[in-house]
This record gives structure tokens, sequence and C-alpha cells, in this order.
């Protein structure tokens, strides 16, 4: 008889990275990204869910700084099933989670409020907003996102340190 073995095989460069680093810095200092919708790279498996909540229970004995998931659909879904959501995760995570991609104030507070996750992480809004934590206290306006052709940039400032801040109230 043929076990199906291929959940726990997948698992196993994981484990063994993050054991080894584990073996150098205290757990609690070590944290591990998932993205379980993504399909960059060619990600994606029909068993992407039972992989995925696989993975999350063995990282939770481990007692790490955190487990970040790149939830939201925004960098691409590999459309196998239907989107994981942070509230699965947390069903099998008790240690600090952090949900991230295509949030704003509202939804990163809603997901926190709701108990999915303890932390929204933001990438994109940083690039053009230098002072995003302000105007987020602020409930100040965005900058338009960066384009795509302006995300790396080989010289200069253009794209990289040109995103202005909020105008001074004073
Ligand atoms: C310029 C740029 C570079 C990125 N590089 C990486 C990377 O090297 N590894 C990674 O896992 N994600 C990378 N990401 C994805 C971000 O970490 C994040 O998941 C994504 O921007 C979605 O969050 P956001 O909607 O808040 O931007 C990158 C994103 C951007 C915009």
């Amino acid at each position: 008889m043929i076990f199906n073995h291929f959940i726990e095989n997948r698992y196993r460069f994981l484990a063994e990275v993050t054991d080894a680093v584990c073996s150098v810095w205290p757990s609690n200092r070590v944290g591990v990204r998932l993205a379980p919708n993504g399909c960059f790279n060619d990600m994606g498996s029909t068993d992407f869910r039972e992989q995925f909540l696989y993975v999350a229970k063995q990282l939770n004995a481990l007692d790490l700084a955190y487990l970040h998931v790149v939830d939201g659909l925004g960098f691409g879904f590999h459309e196998l099933g239907e989107a994981m959501t942070l509230a699965e995760f947390r069903e099998v995570y008790d240690g600090v989670l952090i949900g991230n991609c295509g949030y704003d104030k509202e939804t990163a507070d809603e997901a926190i409020a709701k108990g999915d996750a303890d932390l929204i992480a933001f990438g994109r809004p940083f690039i053009s907003n230098p002072d995003l934590v302000e105007r987020f206290e602020q409930d100040a306006p965005l900058n338009e996102m960066a384009a795509m052709e302006h995300w790396y940039l080989p010289t200069g400032a253009k794209g990289y340190v040109d995103y202005p801040v909020l105008a001074s109230s004073t």
C-alpha cells in the first residue's frame, strides 16, 4: 500500500530550516511567513488547505515570535479552491498571528477586532506613504499607490524617497 506523505514531506525543508535557525536564536525571536493563497513562482497545489493547516499546526508547537500569513489575494491567487483566511489559521495557531496583503486601516482594524489576527502588516502603502503610521493615527488620506514600474528603480530618488509626507498642520 502506498501512503500519501506529500503533506509531511513538503514541510520537511521548512522544519529543518526553522530547527537550524532556532538552534542559533531563541525561537521567540524567529518568525515564519506563509503565502497559502499565492501563485508567485508557480506556487499552489490542490491540497493547499491541508498543507498549510498542517504546517501551521507544526509551527504552533515551536513558540515562535510570530506566524505571518499573506492571506490577501492582491499579489495573485492560484484559484485551486476557496482562498484560505486568517480565521482558519487562528483556529490552529495560538501564538502571534500577522495578516497581510491588500489591507487598509479599516480592514486591518476589523481583522484585529474580530480576533483573526494580532497584527496586520503593510507593504505597498509604506512605499508611497513614508509617514503611513502618522496618517493612520490621524485618519489622513493616503498618497496614490506607487506604480509597479516605480518599485525597483536602478538609481535616483524618484519613486524611492520622493513621496510626500503629510503637510504640517502647524
Ligand atoms: C517592492 C516589493 C518587494 C517585495 N518583495 C518581497 C519579497 O522579497 N518576499 C516576499 O515574501 N514578499 C515580498 N513582497 C510582498 C510584500 O511583502 C507584501 O506581501 C505585499 O506587498 C502585500 O502587502 P501589501 O498589500 O500591504 O503591499 C514585496 C512587495 C513589494 C511591493
